[in-house]
């Protein structure tokens, strides 16, 4: 949600003229901008458009038998929902945006893009691959999706022009050392629905500009200690956590969008403060069993509780005062599917809450 607000929040300050957002397929769970400033293809898929025979033959270039080239788009490749056990040979070295999702490819060669230089997006979405080759050489690359394959670790490998590198629905069990100690430029990075368990310290290191972090669906019993401090979207749904203590979130200075839905959250693990922090904006903890509302920071302007075990409602929770300018920004406060009732709220909450514009009990 945090992301496809932003996304609008970036149609409407850059023009849809210029990035659109692209919806209709996966990607990991999260839409791909595409940026036509840069010349980026707007179209995902060919089927259905043109006739891929004709394409082929009035297509100056050569254009692998198994892909479409379509001749407005030159630098993209499509190759996808084929059933390709392999990839394609000779691929066009003009190649920049090469879409393979859909295939049964289970290992790539290490010389498929050996004469292919300007590459920037690679998708491998939907394969069967266990492994990657070195990607290293691919300087301009920088969206890499390999989601919903059979990968068992981020390889060390990557190429440190990566903005993007999504990897969800794997069976990564580890990180490699240093995998990430050069990728300085990486903003998203996806690696929910895998097998980690822990993450340490050097494990994430030198990602300084990363943005969004999803971790959910993983085997964590505990909030990593060692996160990037630029992170402002973590996501940690579905993972098993003992508890949050005081400072579970300590040195996350711009931690905006907190998803810890479906945790198995506990008041009594979570430590009443934990929360508290004044750049938070979205906090999702639904499908818990918290049996008390935790503190929030009155910063906060979206809380999602639902389905949780509340049966008390204290203002103190969101307001420790009030008074002209201490009161809190909540927008959204979902309350549903506890065991409290409207009648429960006490008279001043109003007083705290100024600025609510849905409550759901
Ligand atoms: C790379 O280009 C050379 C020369 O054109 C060609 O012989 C070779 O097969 C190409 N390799 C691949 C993997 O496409
Ligand atoms: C995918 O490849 C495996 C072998 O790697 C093969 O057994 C299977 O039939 C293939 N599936 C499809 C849909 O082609
Ligand atoms: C990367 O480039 C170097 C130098 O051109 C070459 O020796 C090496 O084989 C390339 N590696 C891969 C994986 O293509
Ligand atoms: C990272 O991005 C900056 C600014 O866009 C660019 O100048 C730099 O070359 C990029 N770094 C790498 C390793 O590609
Ligand atoms: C968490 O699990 C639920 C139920 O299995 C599923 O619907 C949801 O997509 C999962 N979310 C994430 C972020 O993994
Ligand atoms: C609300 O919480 C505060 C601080 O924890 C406590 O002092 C107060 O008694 C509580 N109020 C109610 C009505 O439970
Ligand atoms: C939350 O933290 C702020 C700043 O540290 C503090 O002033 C406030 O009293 C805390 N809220 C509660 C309800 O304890």
């Amino acid at each position: 949600m945090a992301l496809l607000c932003c996304a609008v929040l970036l149609l409407r300050v850059f023009d849809s003229a210029l990035a659109t957002v692209v919806v209709d397929i996966d990607y990991g769970g999260y839409p791909l901008l595409v940026n036509r400033l840069l010349g980026e293809p707007s179209v995902m898929s060919l089927q259905g458009r043109m006739d891929a025979a004709w394409f082929r033959a009035t297509n100056p270039q050569a254009c692998p038998q198994q892909c479409d080239c379509p001749i407005h788009w030159p630098t993209a490749l499509y190759c996808d929902h084929r059933g390709l056990a392999e990839t394609p040979d000779r691929l066009p070295d003009r190649t920049q945006y090469l879409f393979l999702q859909g295939n049964n490819i289970s290992s790539l060669s290490s010389s498929f893009l050996t004469n292919i230089t300007a590459l920037r997006w690679l998708i491998l979405d939907h394969n069967q691959l266990q492994d990657l080759v070195s990607l290293q050489n691919q300087t301009q690359l920088s969206y890499f999706f390999a989601n919903h394959n059979h990968l068992r670790s981020v390889p060390s490998t990557l190429p440190t022009g990566l903005k993007q590198l999504r990897l969800a629905h794997n069976r990564i069990r580890s990180i490699s050392p240093g995998a990430f100690q050069n990728l300085h430029n990486l903003t998203l990075l996806l690696l929910q629905g895998n097998r980690l368990q822990i993450i340490t310290e050097g494990d994430l290191k030198g990602l300084f500009r990363l943005n969004l972090l999803d971790l959910g669906g993983n085997l964590f019993s505990a909030v990593p200690r060692h996160l990037p401090p630029s992170v402002q979207q973590l996501y940690m749904s579905n993972n098993t956590l003992s508890g949050l203590g005081e400072d579970s979130f300590r040195g996350l200075l711009n931690l905006k969008y907190l998803r810890l839905s479906r945790c198995g959250l506990q008041s009594s693990d979570v430590h009443q403060q934990v929360f508290n922090f004044s750049s938070l904006v979205e906090l999702d903890l639904s499908y818990n069993r918290l049996q008390t509302i935790p503190t929030v920071p009155t910063t906060l302007q979206y809380l999602y509780l639902e389905a949780n075990e509340i049966q008390e409602f204290n203002v103190s929770s969101f307001c420790s005062e009030w008074g002209p300018l201490s009161y809190s920004r909540m927008k959204i406060l979902r309350l549903e599917g506890n065991k409290m009732s409207y009648q429960q709220l006490p008279s001043d909450w109003v007083f705290c809450l100024r600025v609510l514009e849905s409550i759901y009990i």
